[in-house]
């Protein structure tokens, strides 16, 4: 049967590793709808037209090591303002949603364009300087060579594109449980969202 779970919210909120956690405790699939963006940036950045290269995407674009890096960060929000990408990737993304079996998605646009019939919405948050320091460890201790400042730079200017664009903008659907972590540890942002998934499941 198919149950979704969508979880959206600003860059580096902590969306996937709760949807990761959420899908293992589950036993549901899990997809990281902004690897669709950014492998579309990605393969903007090498010269091909946006559209076209959400249009051909392929699973193993999904994989490439660099999805990660600031400039395939920004690529991402760009292309992502394009109602041609958007439309692109409607499709394998609302499949996914309903897959038998259980879907987790996270993104920005799952609870209000891609599942907007999602059993449960989550809103996931936290504060803008904690979400920095949060990316910030996460990059370098990746080897990339970014500073918090540039790091807190990205993540402002892709909420800003994400929030104004208008197509399928970045906001909360009407009836997402909102989840600020600000405070929490992962262990307990995922505590909580286990509840509330478990709640809604009844
Ligand atoms: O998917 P999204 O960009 O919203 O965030 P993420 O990649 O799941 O989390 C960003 C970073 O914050 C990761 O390195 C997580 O391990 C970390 N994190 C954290 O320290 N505390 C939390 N409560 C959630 C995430
Ligand atoms: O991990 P982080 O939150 O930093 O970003 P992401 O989820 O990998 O998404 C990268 C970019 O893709 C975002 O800044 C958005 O512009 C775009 N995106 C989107 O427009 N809609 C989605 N469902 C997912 C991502």
């Amino acid at each position: 049967m198919a149950f979704t779970i969508a979880i959206d919210g600003p860059a580096a909120a902590g969306k996937g590793t709760i949807g990761r956690a959420l899908a293992a405790h589950f036993g549901f699939a899990h997809l990281d709808t902004g690897l669709l963006y950014r492998a579309t940036g990605r393969r903007m950045l090498t010269g091909l037209d946006p559209v076209e290269a959400a249009q051909s995407l392929r699973a193993e674009d999904l994989d490439a090591d660099d999805l990660r890096t600031p400039d395939v960060s920004q690529a991402a929000s760009r292309v992502a303002a394009i109602p041609e990408v958007r439309q692109a990737l409607l499709d394998f993304q609302r499949a996914f949603a309903r897959r038998a079996g259980g879907a987790v998605l996270d993104g920005r646009d799952i609870g209000t364009v891609i599942c907007p019939e999602a059993e449960v919405k989550l809103y996931v948050t936290a504060a803008d300087a904690e979400r920095a320091r949060r990316r910030h460890v996460e990059l370098t201790g990746k080897g990339h060579d970014v500073t918090l400042e540039e790091v807190a730079q990205d993540l402002r200017d892709r909420d800003a594109r994400d929030s104004a664009r208008a197509t399928a903008p970045l906001k909360p659907a009407e009836d997402a449980v909102l989840l600020d972590t600000s405070e929490m540890t992962i262990e307990e942002a995922t505590a909580r969202a286990i509840a509330i998934v478990t709640a809604a499941q009844g």
